[in-house]
C-alpha cells in the first residue's frame, strides 16, 4: 500500500500514547501547578489499541512507538507489548520513558518483545533533576536505564537542552551515554504546545551545541543516516555516536512520516495539530477496518501540516498556546499527544 500526502511523505510511523498522566513535571513539558485529565473510561484498552495499529500496519505503518505521558504507569503494560510485537508487519516497535519505573519493567518489556528504548534523561545531577522535575526519583531513573542497559543493545537517551539549566552537562552526558552503552541526542527546547514557560533565549541551538561538542572533542563526522529519523548523528574523534534533534531551528517536516494517537483514539498528524480525527468512536461503533483505513488513507493524502517550520518561520515567535487554553482542551498538550 503506498500513498504519500500532499508533500509527498509517506504514513510509515505512529506514536501510540498509552496514557497521558506522568509521574514527573518537567518543565519544558508540564510546568503547571494542576491538569486536567482525560476521562479513564475513554482510554483505549489494548484490545482496541492493537485493532487500530492493525489498520495502520495495513497501510505500511511499520514503526511504533509507545509514549505517554509516561508509558509505563500504564498497567500491564508488557501485556500490549506482546500483542504488537505478534504483528510481523512491524519492523521497529520501541518505547519512550523517562525511567523512574523501568527497572521494575525491562524484563518484561524485553520479554514480551521490546526491540528497543529511549530513556528521557536531561540531569546527571540529583539536585537539578529536583529542581527540573519536581520530583526526587533520580536514582530510580539512573537505575532503570541501568537495567536497559543490561537488557537491550539499542538504547538511546534523549536529553531536552535548556539554557541555563542543563547546557553545562553536554560533555558529562555524552560520557554517560557512552559508558552505558548508549546513544545520548541533544534536543531543542521546542515551543510545543506545554510548554507554556518557553522562551526563545532558553532554546540552545543545534549549531551552538555541535560548536560546543567540537571545542571539547574535536571535530564532528557527520553521519549519513535514514532522511526519515528526526535526529541528524554525528560522530565523535574517539568513536562514541551522538545525535541532535534540531525541531526548533531547524525542523525535519519536509521528511516527516509520523502520526500520532492519543491514549483516547484521537489521530493526528502533526506535532503542532490543533485539531485531530476521532477514531474511537468509529471503532466502538463497529466500523469495519477497512473503511476505517480508507478514512486514515484519505486524510493522509489529504495531510500538508507542516507546524514546526510553520513555528520557526514566525518572527515574533513566543508560547504556542497560553496555560488557560490548554485547561479547556487537553489534546492539545505534548504530555497528551505523546512526547
Ligand atoms: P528514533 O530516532 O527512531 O529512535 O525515534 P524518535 O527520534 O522519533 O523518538 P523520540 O521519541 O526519542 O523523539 C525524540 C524527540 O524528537 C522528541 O522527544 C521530540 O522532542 C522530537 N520529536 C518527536 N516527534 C516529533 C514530531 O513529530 N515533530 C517534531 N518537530 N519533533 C518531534
Ligand atoms: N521540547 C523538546 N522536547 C520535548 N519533549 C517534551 N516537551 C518538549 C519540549 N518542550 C520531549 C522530550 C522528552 C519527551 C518525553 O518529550 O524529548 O524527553
Ligand atoms: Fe511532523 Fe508536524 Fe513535527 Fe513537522 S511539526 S515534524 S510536520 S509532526
Amino acid at each position: 500500500m503506498s500513498f504519500v500526502d500532499q508533500l509527498g511523505r509517506p504514513l510509515r510511523s505512529l506514536r501510540v500514547s498509552v496514557t497521558d498522566r506522568c509521574n514527573l513535571r518537567c518543565q519544558y513539558c508540564m510546568p503547571e501547578a494542576e491538569y486536567v485529565w482525560l476521562p479513564r473510561e475513554g482510554l483505549l484498552s489494548f484490545e482496541e489499541i492493537v485493532r487500530l495499529v492493525d489498520v495502520f500496519a495495513g497501510l505500511g505503518v511499520d514503526k511504533i512507538r509507545l509514549t505517554g505521558g509516561e508509558p509505563l504507569l500504564r498497567r500491564n503494560l508488557p501485556d500490549l507489548v506482546r500483542l504488537l510485537a505478534a504483528d510481523r508487519r512491524l519492523t521497529d516497535l520501541t518505547l519512550t520513558t523517562n525511567g523512574v519505573l523501568l527497572a521494575d519493567h525491562a524484563e518484561a518489556l524485553r520479554a514480551a518483545g521490546l526491540m528497543r528504548l529511549t530513556v528521557s534523561l536531561d540531569t546527571l545531577q540529583p539536585d537539578r533533576f529536583r529542581t527540573l522535575t519536581r520530583l526526587t526519583t533520580h536514582a530510580r531513573v539512573l537505575e532503570g536505564l541501568e537495567a536497559a542497559a543490561r537488557l537491550f543493545s539499542t538504547l538511546k537517551i534523549d536529553s531536552v537542552i535548556m539554557r541555563g539549566v542543563n547546557d553545562d552537562e553536554l560533555i558529562p552526558l555524552v560520557e554517560y551515554a557512552r559508558a552505558h552503552h548508549a546513544e545520548v541526542r541533544f534536543i531543542e527546547y521546542m515551543d510545543v504546545a506545554g510548554a507554556t514557560q518557553w522562551a526563545a533565549d532558553t532554546v540552545v541551538s543545534r549549531a551552538e551545541i555541535l560548536q560546543r561538542l567540537e571545542a571539547h572533542y574535536g571535530p564532528l563526522e557527520p553521519l549519513d543516516d535514514s532522511v526519515w529519523a528526526p535526529a541528524d548523528r554525528f560522530r565523535l574523534p574517539d568513536g562514541a555516536v551522538i545525535g541532535v534533534i534540531a525541531s526548533t531551528t531547524n525542523p525535519f517536516c519536509g521528511t516527516c512520516d509520523r502520526a500520532r494517537l492519543t491514549a483516547d483514539g484521537l489521530w493526528l498528524t502533526c506535532l503542532y495539530a490543533t485539531d485531530g480525527i476521532d477514531l474511537r468512536a468509529p471503532l466502538r461503533a463497529g466500523t469495519p477496518p477497512a473503511e476505517l483505513a480508507a478514512r486514515v488513507e484519505q486524510a493522509w493524502r489529504a495531510r500538508s501540516d507542516r507546524g514546526a517550520e510553520l513555528r520557526a518561520a514566525d518572527r515574533k515567535r513566543g508560547i504556542y498556546i497560553p496555560a488557560s487554553t490548554l485547561k479547556g482542551n487537553s489534546h492539545l498538550e505534548m504530555h497528551t499527544r505523546g512526547g
